[in-house]
């Protein structure tokens, strides 16, 4: 949705994979659905260093709402779990410079069966949101049909724009019909939201990772011409920092976001995230390549019967990414290489990778990556810098 907004993919945090709907607030009070959750996660996202990279949503997810709407009709938060209210926690995140996302459903009930959001109450739910002081809506699809979703969707995207509140707009719509065309519309998608989720959730798992890497790169003829900036695929959360990932792996789903110029919504406990968690999520690199501000997506460029895969994303600058992916289970692998063999012009290249500049490749030097089993090295290839011209621009990303 070309209005301003969300020109790069957005960063931030949401609760749903890490806390999911656990309202238990008597016997989990840490990981329950409730407001000190978002306030704690907005300190962390300040005190932390995240919102200075650029992680500024905090987004509520189902199971903030009570059983019922209020006499006018408007969804309200259950009261024992958000008794200061969504527009109290929603200046309490903007006071901190941070945006706060929320969460609502296309059809009779949400996914966890709170109330949902019927073609009825789109006007009255848009309004209700603005009136919050709400920067972000994930509108999800359970409980509704494909001709419902058809007119629910565009229905939001012009019932948040008339209430002149700027509302970053996530769909789920895709995910409800399949996923591809011509189930999918991606045109239709692109001019009314400026995210849309593709494809089943994501789970604490490198199973589940790799299920999405996947899916997209099978299917990126169809979805990679879509992005752009204001219109993000969404292949779901990072679950870095969560139970379900090594190390190795934790880097591959960092990296293989940054190519698919994915949105960086973190869902893990960023009051305990340990410290490598903490340095992956991080990582400039990464970031700066996601955010690169052509924002065109990446693509599988390659799939060797070694088990090694490698992916490309074009930058800006005459940059580009490169990531060589192991779905190996034996020891780090030896990949022997060129950037000719990877499809690169002739020229000279510089490399930037974990700290380390290399210059003076050519399309033709055969070279070598060593790749850990599940995981990955991720190369910012541009070309080396002439006399005149300067590599300033490079610079950010190191
Ligand atoms: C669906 C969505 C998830 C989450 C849950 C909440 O499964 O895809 O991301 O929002 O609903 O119930």
């Amino acid at each position: 949705l070309d209005n301003g907004l969300l020109k790069t993919p957005p960063m931030g945090w949401m609760a749903w994979e890490r806390f999911r709907c656990d309202i238990d607030c008597k016997d989990d009070p840490e990981n329950c659905i409730r407001e000190e959750l978002f306030r704690d996660m907005a300190n962390r996202l300040v005190e932390d260093g995240w919102k200075e990279l650029g992680y500024e949503y905090v987004i509520i997810d189902d199971c903030w709402m009570s059983m019922q709407r209020d006499n006018q009709g408007r969804l309200q938060p259950d009261a024992s779990r958000f008794p200061g209210g969504i527009a109290k926690l929603a200046e309490y995140v903007h006071d901190r410079g941070l945006k706060l996302g929320i969460y609502a459903d296309m059809g009779t009930q949400t996914c966890m069966g709170f109330p949902g959001t019927t073609l009825d109450k789109i006007e009255i739910d848009a309004q209700t949101f603005a009136s919050w002081g709400v920067d972000y809506l994930k509108f999800d699809g359970c409980n509704s049909n494909p001709v419902e979703q058809m007119l629910g969707y565009p229905l939001m995207s012009k019932a948040l724009n008339a209430t002149g509140r700027p509302i970053a707009y996530s769909c789920s719509w895709p995910a409800y019909v399949g996923g591809l065309p011509p189930n999918v519309n991606y045109s239709l998608l692109a001019d009314i939201c400026h995210l849309w989720r593709n494809y089943n959730d994501i789970q604490d798992s490198w199973d589940s990772v790799q299920n999405i890497i996947e899916w997209f790169s099978q299917n990126q003829d169809e979805l990679q011409p879509t992005a752009g900036p204001g219109r993000w695929n969404d292949p779901d959360m990072l679950i870095i920092g969560n139970f379900g990932l090594s190390l190795e792996q934790a880097r591959s789903q960092m990296a293989l976001w940054a190519i698919m110029a994915a949105p960086l919504i973190m869902s893990n406990n960023l009051r305990n995230l340990d410290n490598s968690a903490r340095a992956i999520l991080q990582n400039k690199a990464a970031i700066g390549i996601n955010q690169d501000p052509m924002g065109i997506q990446g693509r599988r460029l390659l799939q060797e019967t070694s088990h090694i895969e490698v992916y490309w994303r074009p930058l800006s600058y005459s940059a580009s990414a490169l990531v060589f992916l192991s779905r190996r289970t034996d020891m780090p692998f030896l990949y022997h290489t060129s950037l000719a063999k990877l499809h690169y012009d002739a020229g000279n290249y510089e490399v930037f990778f974990t700290g380390k500049t290399v210059a003076g490749l050519n399309a033709s030097t055969e070279f070598t990556v060593s790749i850990n089993p599940s995981g990955v090295v991720m190369w910012y290839i541009y070309p080396e810098p002439s006399k005149q011209t300067d590599t300033l621009d490079h610079q950010h990303y190191k």
